[in-house]
Parts: structure tokens; C-alpha cells; sequence
């Protein structure tokens, strides 16, 4: 070898060795986090060999880790990875870039590569729970737990209500509590923890729906001896459905989850046939104009009119006779604008017998003989 070419050898090698190193402290510039025995280089405190030169492991896992860290055996219920010794396939047990000694960069990713199913589903299903796109470990404990699949709370309620405080309140607080929320699967009746691709992740099609899992009985309340109707029924019977249970939702007037309305209204409805009209005590104008029952002449707001004259105006607010007399709010049949056929009125069962016309109509329940409304003739009989 002529000593121009050893010496470039030499010079090439020396970069060379160099470069290298760099790659390397740069990849170990990566692992920043290290686990603290491995950082005090106390490799006999895990490895047969004092210097960690092979790999043979002092202990069984996990009793290896636990001579250091508290047992996750006294728990209910554990991790199937954790219980089977498996702290590797999610720990690195010398150094890691990622927080915890993590194998993946995200809790995420490291629960789904085992988990596919959620992986797909975070991948692919539309209005995902906000805490489970967080962080699976929100509410599953990556180790063990004493409630059922490792939650940090009873998957049923106590685990919602640890977020969902004004649940809580409204749930403990609400003078009208609903069924739902105590019986079988609690909040999980109608809720799907992670996701179901749907608004509220609710577990059918529409808030209708769910309703009628339950209100296609009737129920037989202890508390104050009334029997709820079976609403699946009515509906059947009833098939003129009113806009908000066209469009499936129930929850447009109730509210699922209790308030301190009658009914479990969103706003307060009247409880009796008869009540002082004031617009403040109808759910129905959450939607409706309340000029159609207060105005005494309109031609604007409603049909129920004799020329000018405010037939609702009449009735509502003078008479103080509430809507349920006349209209069923959740569905009709025969009769159009949601009329009653059969009235309740006080104690009194009676047929309202309306017939309409072009321009008005006529009914003669048993509060008077038939009587005519017509808009555009009002003294025409
Ligand atoms: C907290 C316990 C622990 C400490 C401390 C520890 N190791 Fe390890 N080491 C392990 C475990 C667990 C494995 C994986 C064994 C297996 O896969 O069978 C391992 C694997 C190894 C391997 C095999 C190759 C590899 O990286 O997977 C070597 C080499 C090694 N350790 C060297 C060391 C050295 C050197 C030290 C001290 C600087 C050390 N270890 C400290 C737990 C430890
Ligand atoms: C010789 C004692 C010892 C053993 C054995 C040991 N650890 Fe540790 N581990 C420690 C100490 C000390 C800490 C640092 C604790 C602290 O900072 O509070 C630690 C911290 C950790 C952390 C948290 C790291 C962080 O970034 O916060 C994890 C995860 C961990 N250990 C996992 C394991 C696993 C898995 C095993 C079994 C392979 C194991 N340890 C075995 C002593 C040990
Ligand atoms: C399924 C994955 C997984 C397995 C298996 C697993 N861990 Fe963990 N571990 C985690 C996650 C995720 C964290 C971070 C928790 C956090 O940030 O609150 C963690 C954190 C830790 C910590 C830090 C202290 C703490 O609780 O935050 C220790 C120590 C630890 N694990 C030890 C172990 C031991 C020992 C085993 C085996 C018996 C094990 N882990 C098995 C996922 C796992
Ligand atoms: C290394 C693979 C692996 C990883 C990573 C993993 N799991 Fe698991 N998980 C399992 C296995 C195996 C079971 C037990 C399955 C069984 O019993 O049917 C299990 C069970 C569960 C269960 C109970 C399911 C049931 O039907 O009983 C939950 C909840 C769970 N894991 C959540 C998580 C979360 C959250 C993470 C991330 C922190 C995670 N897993 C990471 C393998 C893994
Ligand atoms: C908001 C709390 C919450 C978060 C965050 C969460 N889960 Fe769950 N998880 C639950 C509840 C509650 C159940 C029980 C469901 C039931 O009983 O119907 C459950 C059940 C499970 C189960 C067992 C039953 C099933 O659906 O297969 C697995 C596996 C699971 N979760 C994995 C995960 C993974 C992976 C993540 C993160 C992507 C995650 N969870 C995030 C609350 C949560
Ligand atoms: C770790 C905290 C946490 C837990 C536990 C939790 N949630 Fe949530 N949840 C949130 C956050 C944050 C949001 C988004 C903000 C909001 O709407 O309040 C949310 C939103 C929701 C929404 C509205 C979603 C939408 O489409 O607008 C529903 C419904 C819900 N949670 C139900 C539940 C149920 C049921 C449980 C119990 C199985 C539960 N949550 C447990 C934090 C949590
Ligand atoms: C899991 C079954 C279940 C589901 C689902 C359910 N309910 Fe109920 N609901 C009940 C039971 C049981 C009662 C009677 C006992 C009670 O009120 O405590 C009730 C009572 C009611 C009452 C009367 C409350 C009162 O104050 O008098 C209304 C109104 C009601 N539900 C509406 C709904 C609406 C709207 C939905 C859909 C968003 C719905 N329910 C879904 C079980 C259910
Ligand atoms: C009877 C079915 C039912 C039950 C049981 C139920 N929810 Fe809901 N929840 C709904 C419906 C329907 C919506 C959509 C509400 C709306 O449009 O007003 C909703 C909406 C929500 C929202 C979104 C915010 C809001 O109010 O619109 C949260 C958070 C929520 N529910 C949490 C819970 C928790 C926590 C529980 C258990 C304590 C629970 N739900 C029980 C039916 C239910
Ligand atoms: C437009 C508002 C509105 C909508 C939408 C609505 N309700 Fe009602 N609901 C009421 C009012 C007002 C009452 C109280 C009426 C009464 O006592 O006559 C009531 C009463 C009830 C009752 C108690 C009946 C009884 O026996 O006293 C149940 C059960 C009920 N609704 C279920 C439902 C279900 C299920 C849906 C969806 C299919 C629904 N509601 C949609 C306004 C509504
Ligand atoms: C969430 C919005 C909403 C609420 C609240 C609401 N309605 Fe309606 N209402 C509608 C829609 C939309 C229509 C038109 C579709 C139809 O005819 O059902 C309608 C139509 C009607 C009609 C028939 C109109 C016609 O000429 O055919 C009557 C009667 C009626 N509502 C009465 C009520 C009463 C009484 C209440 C209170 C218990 C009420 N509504 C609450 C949305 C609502
Ligand atoms: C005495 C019976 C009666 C009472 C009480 C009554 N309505 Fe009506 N309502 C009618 C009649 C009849 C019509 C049909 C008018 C027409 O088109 O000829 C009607 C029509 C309607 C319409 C359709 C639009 C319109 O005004 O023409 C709505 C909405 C309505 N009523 C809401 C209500 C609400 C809300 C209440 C309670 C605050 C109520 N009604 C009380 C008899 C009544």
C-alpha cells in the first residue's frame, strides 16, 4: 500500500467514525427518557449479569417489575396483557422518547394497535365521543381497576357523572326524574360510550326511537299511582305525527335526562285543562308564535278565527283553556291541525266533532252546540 493511500484510509476511517457517532448520539438524543435503574446503569438489579451483557432476566415478568413497583393483583379486574406479564408490549424497560417509558408516541395508537376495532372506529366514525379522541385512558385505567373493563368508575353513570357535572345536578335536582336514568344500563340505555357515528353518540337512529324501545308499554308509576300511556301505540293509532315526531325528535319537548317541568318538559307545559294563560307556560312556543293565542284580532296569526276575531284568543286566554282540550301534540287521525277527536276536559270524555271548510270550520263538543268560524265571511253560519 503506497503511504498516500494509508494515509487517506486512515483520514476516511477517522470520518467515518465520526459520522457515525453523530447518527448514534443523534438516536440517542431521541430516547431522552430513561427508566432510572437502566440511567444509574443498576443492571443487576434486573439482569443475571452484573453489566447487562446478555439478556437473562433476574425474575419472571412481572414479578420483575413488581420488586420495584406496587402489584396491580389486588385489583378486580386487569389488564389481559397486564395479568399475562406483558409490560414490554407497552413499556421499553430501558429508555423510550415517549413519556412512561411508552413504546408508541400516543396512548392512542398503543391501545389501538392491539384494540383494531376502536382504530377503525376512530378512523372512521363521525361525532366521536371528545375524551375518547383524547385519550383512551380518560376512563380506562391502562392497568387494572376495580370496575368492570378497567373504568375508573361504574361504567353506567358514576363514570359519565365524574365529567358531566351538570348532569349530575340535573339528575340528582330535577323534581321530575325520568325512569331512564336509573333503571338497567343507566346513561348507557341510550348512550354508546366511544361513538356510534350519530349526534350525542345515541345508540338508535333518532331520539324517537330510543323512546320507544321503553314507551311502547305502558308504566305503572308507584310513586304517585299513575299509569304513563304506551306511546308506541298511540303513535300507531295516531299516524298524522306532529312536525318535531316526524322528524324523530322527542327531546325537541322533553328532556331526557328529567327537569322540573311537568312531564319532563323542556318548558313548562299546563297540567290541568283549565290554567291563566301566560306565554312563558307553553312548551309549544318554543316554535309556535304566542301572537296566535294573544292577539284579540288578527288575520295574520292563526286560522282559528271568525273574520278578525281570535277564536284562540277566546278560548286560551279568556277562557284559560289549555291546548290539550283540543290539539294532541304528539299525533292525530281524521281530524286535520292535529285535533282531538276524543277530549278530555276535567273529568269529562267527549268527542269535539269538528268539520272543516275552505275558509274555517265548525265543532260542538259538550261545552256548546255546534258553533262556525269562517275567516273571510265571519257572519256566514
Ligand atoms: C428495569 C429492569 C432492567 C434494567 C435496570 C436493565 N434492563 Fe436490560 N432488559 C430488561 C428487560 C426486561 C429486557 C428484555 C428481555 C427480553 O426481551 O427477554 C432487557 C434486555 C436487555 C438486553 C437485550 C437486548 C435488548 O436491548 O433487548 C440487553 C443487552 C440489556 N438488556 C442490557 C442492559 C444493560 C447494559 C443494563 C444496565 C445499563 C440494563 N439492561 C438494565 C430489563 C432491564
Ligand atoms: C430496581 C427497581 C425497578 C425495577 C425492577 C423496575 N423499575 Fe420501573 N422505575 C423504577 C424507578 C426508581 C422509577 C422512577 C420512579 C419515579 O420517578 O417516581 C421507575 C419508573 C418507571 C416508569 C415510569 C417512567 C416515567 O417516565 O415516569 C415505568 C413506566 C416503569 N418504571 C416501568 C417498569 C417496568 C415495566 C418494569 C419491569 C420491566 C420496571 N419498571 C422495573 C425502578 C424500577
Ligand atoms: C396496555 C399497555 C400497558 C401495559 C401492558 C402496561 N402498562 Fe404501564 N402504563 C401504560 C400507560 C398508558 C401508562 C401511562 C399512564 C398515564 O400516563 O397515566 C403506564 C404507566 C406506568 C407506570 C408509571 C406510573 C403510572 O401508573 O402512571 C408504571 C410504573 C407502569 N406503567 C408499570 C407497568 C408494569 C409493571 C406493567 C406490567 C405489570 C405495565 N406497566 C404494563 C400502559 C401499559
Ligand atoms: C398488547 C396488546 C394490547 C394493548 C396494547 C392494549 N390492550 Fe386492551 N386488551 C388486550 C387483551 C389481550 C385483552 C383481553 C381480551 C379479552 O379478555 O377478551 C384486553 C382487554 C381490554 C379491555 C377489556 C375488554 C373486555 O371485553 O373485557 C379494555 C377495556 C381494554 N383492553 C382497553 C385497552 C386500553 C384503553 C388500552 C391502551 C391503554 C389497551 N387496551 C391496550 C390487549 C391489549
Ligand atoms: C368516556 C370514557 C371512555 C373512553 C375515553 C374510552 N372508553 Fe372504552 N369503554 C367505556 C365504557 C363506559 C365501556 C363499557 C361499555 C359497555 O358496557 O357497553 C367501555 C368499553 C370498552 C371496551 C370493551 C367493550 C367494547 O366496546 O369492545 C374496549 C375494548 C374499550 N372500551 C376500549 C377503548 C379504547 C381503545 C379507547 C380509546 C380509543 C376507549 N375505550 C376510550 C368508556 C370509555
Ligand atoms: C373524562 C371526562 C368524560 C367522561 C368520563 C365522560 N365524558 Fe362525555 N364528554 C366529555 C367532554 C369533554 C365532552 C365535550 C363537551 C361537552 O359536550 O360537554 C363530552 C360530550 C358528551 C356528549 C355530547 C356529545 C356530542 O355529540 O355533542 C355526550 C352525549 C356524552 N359526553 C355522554 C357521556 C356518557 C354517557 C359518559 C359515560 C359513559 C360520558 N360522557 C363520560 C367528557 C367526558
Ligand atoms: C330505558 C327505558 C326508557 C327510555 C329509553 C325512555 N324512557 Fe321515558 N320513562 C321510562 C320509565 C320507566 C318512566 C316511568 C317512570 C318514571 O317516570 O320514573 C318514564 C317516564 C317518562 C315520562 C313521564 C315523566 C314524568 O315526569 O311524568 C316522559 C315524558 C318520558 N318518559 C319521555 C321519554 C322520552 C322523550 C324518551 C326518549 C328521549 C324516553 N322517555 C326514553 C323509561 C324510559
Ligand atoms: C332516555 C335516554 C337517555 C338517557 C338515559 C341519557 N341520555 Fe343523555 N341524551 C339523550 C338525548 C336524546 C340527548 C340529546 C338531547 C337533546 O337533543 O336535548 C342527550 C344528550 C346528552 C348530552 C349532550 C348535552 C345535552 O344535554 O344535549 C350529554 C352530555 C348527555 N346526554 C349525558 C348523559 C349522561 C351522563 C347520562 C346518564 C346520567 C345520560 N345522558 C342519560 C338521551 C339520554
Ligand atoms: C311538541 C312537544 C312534544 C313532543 C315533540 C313530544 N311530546 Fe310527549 N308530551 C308533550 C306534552 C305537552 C306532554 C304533557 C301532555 C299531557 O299531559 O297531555 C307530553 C306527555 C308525554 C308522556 C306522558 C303521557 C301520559 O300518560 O301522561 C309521554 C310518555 C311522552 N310525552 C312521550 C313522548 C315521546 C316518546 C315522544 C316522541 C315520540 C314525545 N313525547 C314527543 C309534548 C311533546
Ligand atoms: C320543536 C318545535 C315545535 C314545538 C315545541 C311545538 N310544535 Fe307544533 N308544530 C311544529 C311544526 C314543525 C309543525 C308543522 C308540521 C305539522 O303539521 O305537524 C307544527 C304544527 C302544529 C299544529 C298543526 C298545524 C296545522 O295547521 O296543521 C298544531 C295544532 C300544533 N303544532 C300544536 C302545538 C302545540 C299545542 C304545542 C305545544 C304542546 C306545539 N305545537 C309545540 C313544531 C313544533
Ligand atoms: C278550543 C280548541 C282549541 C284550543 C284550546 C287550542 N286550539 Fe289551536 N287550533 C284549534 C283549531 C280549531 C284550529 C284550526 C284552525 C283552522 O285552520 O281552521 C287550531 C289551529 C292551531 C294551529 C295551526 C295554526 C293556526 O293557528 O291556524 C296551531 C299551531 C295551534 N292551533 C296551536 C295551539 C296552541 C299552542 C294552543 C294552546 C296554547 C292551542 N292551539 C289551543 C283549536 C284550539
Amino acid at each position: 500500500m503506497k503511504k498516500s493511500h494509508f494515509t487517506n484510509f486512515i483520514f476516511l476511517s477517522f470520518f467515518f467514525i465520526l459520522f457515525t457517532d453523530t447518527l448514534y448520539a443523534k438516536e440517542s438524543a431521541k430516547k431522552m427518557i430513561k427508566h432510572k435503574p437502566f440511567a444509574n446503569k443498576e443492571c443487576a438489579s434486573c439482569h443475571v449479569d452484573k453489566k447487562g451483557k446478555t439478556a437473562e432476566l433476574k425474575d419472571d415478568m412481572p414479578g420483575l417489575c413488581y420488586s420495584c413497583h406496587k402489584s396491580y393483583d389486588n385489583n378486580k379486574f386487569i389488564h389481559g396483557p397486564v395479568g399475562a406479564g406483558g409490560c414490554m408490549l407497552c413499556h421499553d424497560p430501558h429508555e423510550s422518547e415517549n413519556p412512561k417509558l411508552l413504546v408508541y408516541k400516543t396512548i392512542n395508537e398503543l391501545c389501538t394497535t392491539c384494540h383494531s376495532e376502536k382504530g377503525e372506529m376512530l378512523a372512521s366514525v363521525d361525532n366521536i365521543h371528545p375524551p375518547v379522541k383524547d385519550s383512551c385512558i380518560n376512563c380506562h385505567d391502562p392497568h387494572a381497576e376495580n370496575n368492570k373493563f378497567q373504568l375508573r368508575g361504574d361504567r353506567t353513570q358514576e363514570l359519565c357523572l365524574m365529567c358531566h357535572i351538570d348532569k349530575k345536578e340535573r339528575i340528582t335536582n330535577s323534581k321530575n326524574k325520568h325512569g331512564a336514568i336509573e333503571m338497567g344500563d343507566k346513561c348507557l340505555n341510550c348512550h354508546d360510550p366511544h361513538a356510534t357515528g350519530r349526534p350525542k353518540m345515541l345508540k338508535a337512529e333518532t331520539p324517537k326511537d330510543l323512546c320507544l324501545q321503553c314507551h311502547s308499554n305502558e308504566w305503572n308509576r308507584e310513586e304517585d299511582g299513575k299509569v304513563l300511556m304506551n306511546m308506541g301505540q298511540h303513535l300507531e293509532d295516531n299516524p298524522d305525527w306532529h312536525g318535531p315526531i316526524l322528524w324523530g325528535d322527542c327531546a325537541a319537548c322533553h328532556n331526557p335526562h328529567g327537569s322540573d317541568n311537568y312531564r319532563m318538559l323542556k318548558m313548562p307545559f299546563p297540567e290541568k285543562s283549565t290554567a291563566k294563560f301566560l306565554p312563558e307556560g307553553y312548551v309549544c312556543f318554543k316554535c309556535h308564535e304566542p301572537q296566535k293565542i294573544e292577539d284579540k284580532f288578527t288575520t295574520e296569526f292563526t286560522n282559528f278565527r271568525k273574520g278578525e276575531r281570535n277564536l284562540h284568543f277566546i278560548h286560551v286566554k279568556d277562557k284559560s283553556i289549555t291546548c290539550r282540550a283540543c290539539h294532541d301534540y304528539h299525533g292525530s287521525k281524521n281530524l286535520p291541525h292535529h285535533l282531538r277527536e276524543k277530549s278530555n276536559f276535567g273529568s269529562a270524555n267527549f268527542s269535539l266533532r269538528f268539520l272543516e271548510k275552505p275558509t274555517g270550520g265548525s265543532c260542538n263538543p259538550i261545552c256548546h252546540e255546534r258553533r262556525h268560524y269562517d275567516r273571510e265571511t265571519p257572519n256566514n253560519q
